[in-house]
């Protein structure tokens, strides 16, 4: 197979043996492999690969036909077209998963999208709905609006029905979430930040925030925006600590979570919500390249000039 390699701080296209299916996995066949900002996080050292999983080829999603099965595997054939996450390995043409952690991929996503879509809505459902219970009529804080975990978070809210406050720093960029559905948008910063999204809450804050920004001092502020009762789903991946009030948390029975799985029910909701509704997907489609290019493509995420980039092998 190829395979994208982490050497240090490069990473290299390599050719591989094909991966081996153990009892349970099947081996799929991908014909796109999408870059997300976990892959520069893996590349800087500060995102290893959770046990298991392949440590020195990155990506986290996988899409394609299956090619090969282990020997008790129950659902799927060779041939049937699949999608999902893996914890590492994604960056390749041949890709090992787990037969539990992919579903059959729908007719109206094509190869593109199935590449480009789990890592974004799954993080973004396991957080707001699996973890903190999401529901009709709740306020939603989105922070990091603009981002690939944030644009499915936006569009799964109004799905819910919950009444969504996108929050990012480009008001440019915010006419994207407008576009997906958001209620009210605010463009961070200035001192008045907290206040202005205070007031796009309606006045008590946010009964559902989702903290996708790597920042300690975004997490502060999703704390201080949250209502009584209020849930506070932390996924940005920051390394810094971060302080809040415990009298607060204590007081205003707060919940507090932190994300990084999923289950194969998120899977199952998700292509639900997409056959459902007018989910938009093209910002994270929209840039392709050979997967030769993964440095560049890389590099273009680092400096913010793309959302994503879908490589193909
Ligand atoms: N726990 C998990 O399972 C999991 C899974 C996926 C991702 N993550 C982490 O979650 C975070 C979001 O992921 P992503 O893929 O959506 O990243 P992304 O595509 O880079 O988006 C992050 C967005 O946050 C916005 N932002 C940056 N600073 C901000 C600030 N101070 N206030 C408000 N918005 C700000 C940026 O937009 P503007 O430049 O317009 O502000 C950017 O678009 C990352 O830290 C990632 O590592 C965790």
């Amino acid at each position: 197979m190829r395979a994208i390699v982490l050497h240090g701080e490069e990473l290299r296209l390599e050719e591989r043996p094909d991966p081996v299916p153990g009892g349970n996995e099947v081996v799929v066949a991908a014909p796109y492999a999408a870059l997300n900002p976990a892959d520069l996080a893996q590349r800087a050292g500060r995102y290893p690969a959770p046990p298991g999983a392949p440590q020195d080829i990155p990506g986290l999603e996988v899409s394609g036909r299956v090619v090969a099965r282990g020997a008790a595997v129950l659902g799927w054939q060779v041939g049937d077209r699949v999608f999902g996450l893996v914890g590492g390995g994604g960056l390749a043409d041949r890709v090992a998963v787990h037969e539990r952690h992919v579903v059959a991929v729908p007719e109206r996503l094509d190869d593109l999208e199935a590449a480009a879509v789990p890592e974004a809505f799954l993080t973004a459902f396991d957080a707001m709905v699996s973890q903190a219970g999401l529901g009709p009529g709740d306020v939603l804080l989105v922070n990091g609006a603009n981002g690939g975990v944030g644009t499915a978070a936006v569009q799964i809210g109004r799905y819910v029905g919950a009444r969504v406050i996108a929050i990012s720093r480009s008001d440019e960029k915010l006419e994207l979430a407008r576009r997906l559905g958001a209620d009210e948008v605010v463009q961070a910063g200035g001192t008045d930040t907290v206040a202005r999204a205070r007031a796009a809450c309606g006045g008590d804050g946010a009964d559902v925030t989702i903290q996708c920004v790597g920042s300690a001092e975004v997490a502060e502020q999703a704390i201080e925006l949250a209502t009584f009762g209020g849930r506070v789903v932390l996924i940005g991946s920051s390394p810094e600590p971060f302080r809040a009030r415990v009298v607060e948390i204590c007081w205003r029975e707060l919940t507090l979570f932190g994300s990084r799985g999923f289950t194969v029910d998120d899977i199952r909701a998700v292509v639900d919500l997409y056959l459902a509704g007018d989910i938009v997907t093209e910002h994270l489609t929209a840039r392709t390249r050979p997967l030769a290019e993964a440095n560049e493509a890389l590099e273009d995420l680092r400096e913010g000039r793309v959302l994503r980039t879908v490589l193909m092998p």
